[in-house]
């Protein structure tokens, strides 16, 4: 994979920048700037090339929303002009000029992958830039297409992400992977494969419900898919044991309980306070702490847990990688991003990456 600050010959070249820039909106304006942020320094090293840079990229998942609210932020950074592809015309462009393309997926071929669309987008410019980490799981074609019809190059953004993600794949050990979020069937695979190289695995999230669940413990009205998680991980001494929850009662009060006493209509919520105070404690015998995915139910509002944890893991000492958007969030607020060594813009693509040590974005571009 050729990474763009390889290449000093920029100067007029136009460069299309595929950028990772899927932040939360509200009323139009971005809430939450961290993907933005991230982009930057891929576009301030083509600007100072005195390349011409267009900006592709997705908000929203099904193409209903405006990037509007993006290119404003942009713009307060440096400055960035909005377009629609059909008024772009990089003949006008001056050497270091900006312009951010409205949404791709108001185009269904972006989703589809139609070839056609990823060469009119490849049309636009001399050099493509993938710097769209988060999105690189997708078969989408400014993804995948693009690279196949024009010189193509890693951004920084993405030699970032790749050179962290590669190296926790052979932690310094002792190690400790915590996985939040749902979905057992979905990170099997991956806890499969953390159990052979990492030392020690936390679960939480409703994928510890399921754990619970195949424990034979009542897990009342709480989220869980299928409890099938098989015997051997249930043993496995690599997995942390979850002492206790917090649950939500039918009338909407909540309690710290131990996990044998999960009534019939309560629902879990979070990991228990013990649990993560023992998780705590043992956090400055690891070198390594990988962390993907929130601990409780966030979309409920319930972060004590991984806002918890995130204060002890910054504090242990290791080497800390965290991912996810909604893990981040919470970090954000609790105000330690920048207290973790390596913070990655990717949820899913995170994940995927962790489990098959490349993605299709990645691949087309070797
Ligand atoms: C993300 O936000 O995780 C990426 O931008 C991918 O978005 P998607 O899940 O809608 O493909």
């Amino acid at each position: 994979m050729k990474c763009i600050d390889e290449e000093n010959k920029l100067a007029g070249k136009v460069v299309l920048v595929r950028a990772g820039l899927n932040t939360p909106l509200h009323n139009g304006k971005v809430i939450n700037d961290f993907r933005v942020r991230k982009a930057l320094p891929t576009l301030q090293f083509l600007r100072a090339q005195g390349a011409k840079v267009i900006v592709i990229a997705h908000i929203g998942r099904h193409g209903s929303e405006s990037l509007a609210g993006v290119a404003e932020i942009l713009n307060e950074r440096m400055p960035t002009k909005f377009s629609t592809r059909d008024e772009i015309d990089s003949s006008k462009m001056t050497e270091g000029e900006v312009v951010l393309l409205e949404n791709l997926r108001q185009d269904p071929r972006e989703v589809e992958n139609d070839d056609g669309f990823a060469r009119e987008l490849a049309a636009l410019a001399d050099i493509f830039v993938q710097d769209a980490f988060s999105v690189c799981h997708r078969e989408h074609a400014s993804i995948v297409g693009i690279p196949r019809h024009i010189d193509s190059y890693a951004g920084l953004l993405l030699k970032a992400e790749t050179t962290v993600l590669e190296r926790v794949l052979r932690p310094e050990r002792p190690a400790l992977f915590v996985l939040g979020g749902s979905k057992f069937a979905t990170k099997e695979p991956l806890i499969r494969k953390f159990i052979d190289v990492y030392d020690k695995i936390f679960v939480g999230g409703a994928l510890q419900n399921e754990f619970l669940a195949a424990r034979g413990i009542a897990v009342g009205r709480s989220v869980i898919e299928d409890g099938a998680v098989p015997s051997d991980l249930l043993v496995s001494d690599k997995m942390h044991a979850v002492v206790d929850v917090v649950v939500e009662h039918e009338d909407s009060t909540k309690a710290n309980v131990p996990i044998d006493r999960v009534r019939h209509k309560d629902t879990i919520v979070d990991i228990g306070e013990n649990t993560i105070a023992s998780l705590s404690s043992e956090l400055m015998r690891y070198k390594t702490i990988l962390w993907n995915g929130p601990l409780g139910w966030y979309e409920r509002g319930y972060d004590t847990a991984t806002a918890n944890l995130a204060r002890a893991v910054v504090d242990s000492g290791a080497e800390t990688i965290v991912g996810g958007g909604d893990t981040v969030a919470v970090i954000q607020k609790e105000g330690l991003e920048d207290r973790f060594d390596f913070v990655s813009t990717g949820g899913g693509a995170m994940l995927a990456f962790l489990l098959h040590k490349t993605l299709p974005g990645i691949e087309v571009l070797k």
